[in-house]
């Protein structure tokens, strides 16, 4: 096999330790390259033009939307390209939000980003529904008790992501879905942090909604997806307003053009999806049951690593098999954001903040904390870098107190 680090250039040609994979992760060569083809050789406006490079970049733009929807074994029309997951999640929380009524619940994990967060307080609030939450045990996982309990409230939504980004909780989708139909609810998958490393099939899930960005998953920012079950999506009214969605246009009415263009307005993004068909392909070629032993490895590592340091605090699942490349931690005495900087000096790149999850952060009485995510191309060796790195920080504070 191939060495991975070779295929990301940023990677291959730096000696810093990448551990922010979950906010973003590095584009292997061939989506890099998939991209400067289209733009070299296919660039024009898609679906508007008659000349061939106008069908280029159509058939470019249709290719990927079909790539993805095999990807999550879905149909054509059932897959949205949207900016990012937030827009994705935001034209749910809007479109299908407007079935909401006065009275109605809407429930969602604790563990939720804000991009899930923010659109159904907003939804909740314009339609008089109530905004419910999944509570916490104290081992970093969802309360399924808990959940059961605010199921007897038959929510209409059940909003929840696949694995947390800051805790690396995976959570049990399928039964939650199971659970959640069986009250009624539909339910709303955020798969961001999981779809660069485990498979998602929305028919084996049974989900309602799915969404993702790509620029999580080895593909350009600027290309999310929203999958949907084809009956809601031609049910819910359309979410941007404006060219390619319309059928005809009048003076004071408009009807609009089919799935999946009903919900694409404006001209997209064609060369971030023929990104993120090559980055889907270049993941599939590796195989997600070699991407699983080696990020299971690394997390497993990690874990292992960090523990053994008396000055940290780690905050994930005692469930190893639960546990998924996202690891928080805070040093002791010591500002996340000061950790960050000090790491930041000795080349090992973690995030430090709330990570768009104040809710979950304030439920664990934390402000803040350091975050290190893993991927493909990470090694061991970027996790000791890590460690002597947190023992520099320690010693270092401690020492200019
Ligand atoms: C679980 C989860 N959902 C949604 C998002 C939002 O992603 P984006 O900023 O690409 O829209 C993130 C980003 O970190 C995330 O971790």
């Amino acid at each position: 096999m191939k060495n991975l680090r070779d295929e990301f250039p940023l990677i291959a040609k730096n000696k810093f330790a990448y551990l922010d994979s979950s906010a973003t992760s590095q584009q292997p060569k061939c989506v890099l390259k998939a991209v400067d083809d289209y733009y070299k050789k296919s660039h024009a406006n898609p679906h508007r033009g008659t000349y061939c490079l106008s069908v280029e970049a159509t058939n470019a733009y249709d290719f990927s939307r079909q790539k993805v929807a095999d990807f999550l074994n879905a149909h054509f029309e059932e897959i949205v390209f949207t900016k990012n997951a937030t827009e994705a999640l935001n034209l749910v929380a809007f479109s299908y939000g407007s079935f909401l009524k006065k009275g109605d619940h809407v429930l969602l994990s604790l563990m939720e980003h804000h991009s899930m967060i923010v659109p159904w307080q907003r939804a909740c609030k314009t339609h008089g529904a109530t905004l419910d939450y999944i509570k916490l045990n104290n081992n970093f996982e969802l309360d399924l008790d808990d959940f059961e309990k605010q199921l007897r409230k038959k929510p209409k939504i059940v909003g929840i992501s696949s694995v947390s980004n800051v805790l690396g909780t995976k959570n049990n989708v399928k039964q939650i879905i199971e659970m959640a139909h069986s009250v009624g609810a539909k339910v709303l998958v955020d798969i961001s942090q999981s779809i660069a490393h485990e498979k998602f099939d929305v028919e084996k899930m049974d989900a309602d909604f799915v969404v993702f960005s790509g620029h999580k998953m080895y593909a350009p920012m600027g290309v999310g997806v929203l999958f949907a079950k084809e009956e809601l999506l031609e049910a819910m009214p359309p979410f941007l307003l404006g060219g390619d969605m319309i059928e005809y246009v009048y003076e004071q009415e408009t009807t609009f053009a089919p799935l999946p263009q009903k919900f694409e307005a404006g001209t997209q993004n064609v060369g971030g999806a023929v990104g993120l068909k090559t980055a889907i392909n270049f993941l599939e070629e590796i195989g997600f049951d070699k991407i699983k032993e080696i990020e299971t490895e690394l997390t497993k590592y990690a874990r292992a690593e960090l523990k053994k340091l008396k000055f940290v605090e780690c905050y994930f699942t005692s469930n190893a098999k639960n546990h998924e490349n996202v690891i928080s931690f805070n040093l002791k005495g010591i500002h996340p954001h000061d950790v960050a900087s000090i790491l930041d000096s000795k080349g090992v790149f973690v995030r430090a903040g709330n990570h768009c999850a104040q809710p979950l952060l304030r439920s664990l009485g934390l402000n803040s904390t350091c975050r290190l995510s893993l991927s493909l191309y990470n090694t061991k060796q970027d996790i000791d870098k890590l460690v002597e790195a947190l023992k520099y920080a320690y010693e270092m504070f401690f020492k200019t107190k």
